[in-house]
Protein backbone atom coordinates (compact mmCIF):
# COMPACT_ATOMS: atom_id res chain seq x y z
CA UNK A 1 0.00 0.00 0.00
CA UNK A 2 1.97 3.28 -0.94
CA UNK A 3 -0.87 6.20 -0.48
CA UNK A 4 0.10 9.44 -3.05
CA UNK A 5 -1.25 12.74 -2.82
CA UNK A 6 -2.67 13.77 -6.01
CA UNK A 7 -2.83 16.81 -7.33
CA UNK A 8 -6.32 18.52 -7.06
CA UNK A 9 -8.40 20.06 -9.90
CA UNK A 10 -9.09 23.98 -9.81
CA UNK A 11 -12.06 25.29 -10.69
CA UNK A 12 -12.37 26.11 -13.53
CA UNK A 13 -11.89 23.28 -14.92
CA UNK A 14 -14.62 20.56 -17.62
CA UNK A 15 -13.91 17.89 -15.32
CA UNK A 16 -15.40 19.50 -12.59
CA UNK A 17 -18.93 19.85 -14.78
CA UNK A 18 -19.18 16.47 -15.37
CA UNK A 19 -21.47 13.84 -13.90
CA UNK A 20 -19.63 10.97 -12.64
CA UNK A 21 -20.34 7.27 -13.20
CA UNK A 22 -21.63 4.56 -10.75
CA UNK A 23 -18.89 2.41 -9.22
CA UNK A 24 -19.67 -1.07 -10.37
CA UNK A 25 -17.32 -3.21 -8.63
CA UNK A 26 -15.08 -2.56 -5.35
CA UNK A 27 -11.53 -3.65 -7.12
CA UNK A 28 -8.07 -2.87 -5.33
CA UNK A 29 -7.50 -0.24 -7.99
CA UNK A 30 -11.39 1.28 -6.65
CA UNK A 31 -9.42 0.80 -2.80
CA UNK A 32 -5.85 2.41 -3.87
CA UNK A 33 -8.13 5.83 -5.18
CA UNK A 34 -10.01 5.72 -2.16
CA UNK A 35 -6.56 6.04 0.34
CA UNK A 36 -5.58 8.34 -2.41
CA UNK A 37 -7.88 10.91 -1.92
CA UNK A 38 -8.20 10.30 1.94
CA UNK A 39 -4.33 11.40 1.99
CA UNK A 40 -4.57 14.10 -0.37
CA UNK A 41 -8.05 15.67 1.90
CA UNK A 42 -5.92 15.43 5.02
CA UNK A 43 -2.64 17.09 3.30
CA UNK A 44 -4.93 19.92 2.07
CA UNK A 45 -6.35 19.85 4.72
CA UNK A 46 -10.22 19.96 4.32
CA UNK A 47 -13.00 17.90 5.39
CA UNK A 48 -14.56 16.10 2.26
CA UNK A 49 -12.94 15.53 -1.17
CA UNK A 50 -14.92 13.89 -3.85
CA UNK A 51 -13.44 11.66 -7.07
CA UNK A 52 -13.73 14.08 -9.62
CA UNK A 53 -11.55 16.62 -7.65
CA UNK A 54 -8.79 14.65 -8.31
CA UNK A 55 -9.67 14.08 -12.40
CA UNK A 56 -11.46 10.92 -11.44
CA UNK A 57 -15.36 10.94 -12.61
CA UNK A 58 -16.55 8.08 -10.44
CA UNK A 59 -19.11 8.19 -8.13
CA UNK A 60 -17.08 8.51 -4.81
CA UNK A 61 -15.86 10.58 -2.09
CA UNK A 62 -14.01 10.61 1.19
CA UNK A 63 -15.20 13.25 4.38
CA UNK A 64 -13.85 13.29 8.01
CA UNK A 65 -16.33 15.95 9.53
CA UNK A 66 -13.99 15.51 12.70
CA UNK A 67 -11.99 18.76 12.69
CA UNK A 68 -11.76 19.67 16.58
CA UNK A 69 -8.49 19.01 17.88
CA UNK A 70 -8.69 16.57 20.63
CA UNK A 71 -11.53 14.54 18.66
CA UNK A 72 -10.91 11.24 17.22
CA UNK A 73 -10.59 11.04 12.89
CA UNK A 74 -13.92 9.96 11.67
CA UNK A 75 -13.02 8.59 8.17
CA UNK A 76 -16.00 7.73 5.64
CA UNK A 77 -15.76 6.43 2.35
CA UNK A 78 -18.94 6.71 0.09
CA UNK A 79 -19.60 4.96 -2.90
CA UNK A 80 -22.45 5.39 -5.38
CA UNK A 81 -24.22 7.48 -2.46
CA UNK A 82 -28.15 8.42 -2.75
CA UNK A 83 -29.75 10.57 -0.84
CA UNK A 84 -33.11 9.42 -0.74
CA UNK A 85 -34.64 12.05 1.66
CA UNK A 86 -34.06 15.26 3.20
CA UNK A 87 -36.05 17.85 5.78
CA UNK A 88 -37.62 20.47 5.08
CA UNK A 89 -35.88 21.95 7.70
CA UNK A 90 -32.88 24.27 6.02
CA UNK A 91 -29.75 25.17 7.85
CA UNK A 92 -26.87 27.69 6.74
CA UNK A 93 -23.36 26.69 6.61
CA UNK A 94 -20.24 28.87 5.13
CA UNK A 95 -19.14 26.06 2.76
CA UNK A 96 -15.74 26.14 0.92
CA UNK A 97 -14.37 24.41 -1.62
CA UNK A 98 -10.74 22.58 -1.97
CA UNK A 99 -10.90 23.00 -5.70
CA UNK A 100 -12.00 26.97 -4.94
CA UNK A 101 -9.46 27.60 -2.42
CA UNK A 102 -10.00 30.67 -0.43
CA UNK A 103 -13.30 31.35 -1.67
CA UNK A 104 -16.38 31.33 1.25
CA UNK A 105 -19.80 31.66 0.97
CA UNK A 106 -22.77 31.01 3.10
CA UNK A 107 -25.13 27.92 1.54
CA UNK A 108 -28.21 26.93 2.87
CA UNK A 109 -29.48 23.24 2.30
CA UNK A 110 -31.75 20.52 3.78
CA UNK A 111 -30.75 20.04 8.04
CA UNK A 112 -31.39 16.47 7.48
CA UNK A 113 -30.72 13.98 4.48
CA UNK A 114 -31.16 9.77 4.70
CA UNK A 115 -28.66 8.66 3.03
CA UNK A 116 -27.52 4.79 0.63
CA UNK A 117 -23.93 3.80 -0.26
CA UNK A 118 -21.89 1.42 -0.56
CA UNK A 119 -18.45 0.72 1.58
CA UNK A 120 -15.33 -0.26 0.56
CA UNK A 121 -16.34 -3.60 1.53
CA UNK A 122 -19.13 -3.96 -0.93
CA UNK A 123 -21.84 -3.43 1.95
CA UNK A 124 -25.14 -1.13 1.79
CA UNK A 125 -25.55 1.34 4.30
CA UNK A 126 -28.61 3.69 4.83
CA UNK A 127 -28.16 6.03 7.55
CA UNK A 128 -29.54 9.95 8.83
CA UNK A 129 -26.97 12.69 8.81
CA UNK A 130 -27.29 15.81 9.99
CA UNK A 131 -25.29 19.36 11.03
CA UNK A 132 -21.95 19.52 9.31
CA UNK A 133 -21.72 16.04 7.72
CA UNK A 134 -25.40 16.54 6.05
CA UNK A 135 -23.68 19.53 4.51
CA UNK A 136 -20.11 18.14 3.60
CA UNK A 137 -22.43 15.17 2.04
CA UNK A 138 -24.94 16.91 -0.01
CA UNK A 139 -21.49 19.38 -1.12
CA UNK A 140 -19.92 16.15 -2.21
CA UNK A 141 -22.63 14.86 -3.99
CA UNK A 142 -22.99 17.73 -6.08
CA UNK A 143 -19.12 17.41 -6.82
CA UNK A 144 -20.36 13.77 -8.49
CA UNK A 145 -23.34 15.30 -10.52
CA UNK A 146 -21.21 18.65 -11.84
CA UNK A 147 -22.32 20.74 -9.24
CA UNK A 148 -20.18 23.26 -7.48
CA UNK A 149 -21.45 25.32 -4.13
CA UNK A 150 -20.99 28.39 -6.50
CA UNK A 151 -23.54 26.99 -8.47
CA UNK A 152 -25.98 28.41 -5.65
CA UNK A 153 -24.88 32.01 -6.13
CA UNK A 154 -25.76 34.57 -8.01
CA UNK A 155 -24.45 35.41 -10.84
CA UNK A 156 -22.03 38.22 -10.39
CA UNK A 157 -20.97 36.69 -7.10
CA UNK A 158 -20.00 33.56 -8.85
CA UNK A 159 -18.55 35.03 -11.99
CA UNK A 160 -16.09 37.31 -9.83
CA UNK A 161 -14.96 33.73 -8.11
CA UNK A 162 -14.64 32.45 -11.88
CA UNK A 163 -12.60 35.31 -12.44
CA UNK A 164 -10.54 35.42 -9.21
CA UNK A 165 -9.82 31.65 -9.43
CA UNK A 166 -9.08 31.74 -13.36
CA UNK A 167 -6.40 34.84 -12.07
CA UNK A 168 -5.10 32.23 -9.06
CA UNK A 169 -4.47 29.57 -12.00
CA UNK A 170 -2.82 31.84 -14.29
CA UNK A 171 -0.32 32.80 -11.93
CA UNK A 172 0.20 29.40 -10.31
CA UNK A 173 1.36 28.41 -13.96
CA UNK A 174 3.78 31.33 -13.90
CA UNK A 175 4.98 30.05 -10.64
CA UNK A 176 4.18 33.63 -8.88
CA UNK A 177 3.53 33.06 -5.48
NI1 LIG B 1 -15.91 20.83 -2.84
Amino acid sequence: MSMMIRPIVLHPDARLKKKSVEVERITDAVIELTEDMMATMYDAPGIGLAAPQIGVLERIFVMDCAKKENEEPDPIVMINPLITACSEEKSIYEEGCLSIPEHFAEITRPELVQVEWVDLKGKQHSEEFSGLKSTCIQHEIDHLNGKLFIDYLGPMKRQLITRKMKKFKREKLRGVE
